[in-house]
């Protein structure tokens, strides 16, 4: 390693000492907690560093206080750029120290983020279909009010503000053989790899992308950074195109490994979390957790700590996630079939379902079908159930009873 690049290092991780002082009056030192389901499933000792339960939702608050704490007397005000849960922690750490603050966000950010942003103080705008597009209007609103920009991920401060979680890692967790933690623009496994190498090398840091956003997979592994295609993903706040330029020279030296993870193995991850743990993840925050559930790592017999990094989830997506994670592990049935147009047939389906312990959620009848046999009408029932065999028991009962019903 080149001198000034060491100093860059050093510098983050003594900016994440003196940040600790700030992130701890103003943010909480998050709990660990250990999961037995997860250390069950990987043979390993698995830690859960829940920034979740962070102060706005996720640990991004970190980067910000330090950051502004250390700017707030030199600039008018300050702009950025932000998927959702940067704005949030830029908007909080204004106005802490009363500074004043514009976010700008892609139009897909979600609903909660928006307001959230807002709720802080901060004047919101919508642009664009993703960050690289905010961040283009963000340029231009630093520049038309002399704002300062405040970027999310690509600054030594906000790395050194991040790296805050492994100060704390070190000391809640003794001997930690790994850390896991998602990669979006590569802040948050910038700090935590430059703070947790700095007090033992043999830590190894792995981080997890989306499929869907490889930037760092990618890049790494071509040795420069690359623009990839994205395609849309739960997790939102991994959504960038290509590494900052400061992010991709730490990953590159200071991460052992990067993984990604699929939509499935996200959407499973949440669940888990949220069944198993009673811990509600956003689709950034699961990605740790979906790598170990996908298998892709062997971690037996290793003390792991996963960064759940936030929890700002749309109620309307963890719907969505639940019915799509019910599917996926046979515990959700869609069965269609016809039944008379008479009383008392729709009782008699509903009713075996009920028998076999089955929840239905939802009903609908259409006596338009075309397929229909006279004085017929189809039915579509969606319930949940223990598991598929007994969704194939349910059919066989209907059968037996005169009702042709079929799984979809
Ligand atoms: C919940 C959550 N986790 C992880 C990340 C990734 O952080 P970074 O962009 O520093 O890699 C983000 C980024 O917004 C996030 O919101």
């Amino acid at each position: 390693m080149e001198k000034s690049f060491e100093e860059v290092l050093e510098r983050i991780y003594n900016g994440s000492k003196e940040a600790e002082r700030i992130v701890s009056r103003y943010a909480y030192r998050t709990p660990v907690e250990y999961s037995e389901t997860l250390s069950k499933l990987t043979g390993g000792e698995v830690y859960l560093k829940l920034e979740n339960l962070q102060k706005t939702g996720s640990f991004k608050i970190r980067g910000a206080l330090y950051k502004i704490s250390k700017v707030k007397d030199e600039a008018r005000g300050v702009v950025t750029a932000s998927a959702g849960n940067h704005a949030q922690g830029v908007a909080f750490a204004s106005s802490v120290f009363k500074i004043p603050c514009v976010v700008v966000m892609p139009e897909t950010a979600t609903i909660t983020k928006v307001e959230s942003a807002r709720e802080y103080g901060a004047e919101v705008v919508l642009h664009g279909k993703i960050y690289d597009d905010a961040e283009k209007r963000a340029i231009k609103i630093s520049e038309e009010r002399g704002y300062m920009l405040i970027h999310p991920f690509d600054d030594p401060d906000i790395i050194s503000g991040q790296g805050t979680i492994a100060l704390e890692i070190a000391e809640q967790i003794k001997d930690v053989d790994a850390v896991i933690a998602p990669i979006g623009g590569g802040g948050l496994i910038s700090g935590i790899s430059v703070v947790m190498k700095s007090t033992n090398p043999d830590v190894e840091i792995i981080g997890i992308e989306p499929e869907n956003a490889p930037k760092f997979a990618e890049s790494v592994k071509a040795g420069k950074i690359l623009s990839v295609e994205i395609k849309p993903t739960i997790a939102d706040g991994l959504v960038t195109k290509k590494p900052g330029k400061l992010t991709f020279r730490i990953v590159s030296k200071m991460v052992d490994r990067i993984l990604t993870v699929s939509e499935n193995e996200i959407a499973k991850a949440i669940h888990l979390l949220l069944e198993k743990e009673k811990i509600l993840a956003e689709g950034a925050g699961a990605v740790g957790v979906a790598a170990l559930l996908g298998n892709k790592l062997d971690v037996s017999g290793k003390k792991i700590a996963v960064v759940v990094s936030g929890g700002n989830i749309d109620l309307t997506a963890i719907y969505r996630l639940i019915i799509r994670a019910l599917a996926d592990t046979g515990r959700l049935a869609v069965i269609e079939g016809y039944v008379p147009d008479s009383p008392g047939n729709l009782s008699d389906v509903t009713g075996v379902i009920a028998k076999y312990r089955g929840n239905i959620i939802d009903v609908s009848h259409h006596r338009e079908d075309l397929k229909a046999p006279a004085w017929h009408t189809a039915l579509k029932i969606v319930f949940e159930v223990e598991s598929q065999e007994v969704v194939e028991k349910i059919l066989e009962e209907l059968r037996k009873a005169g009702y042709m019903f079929e799984k979809v």
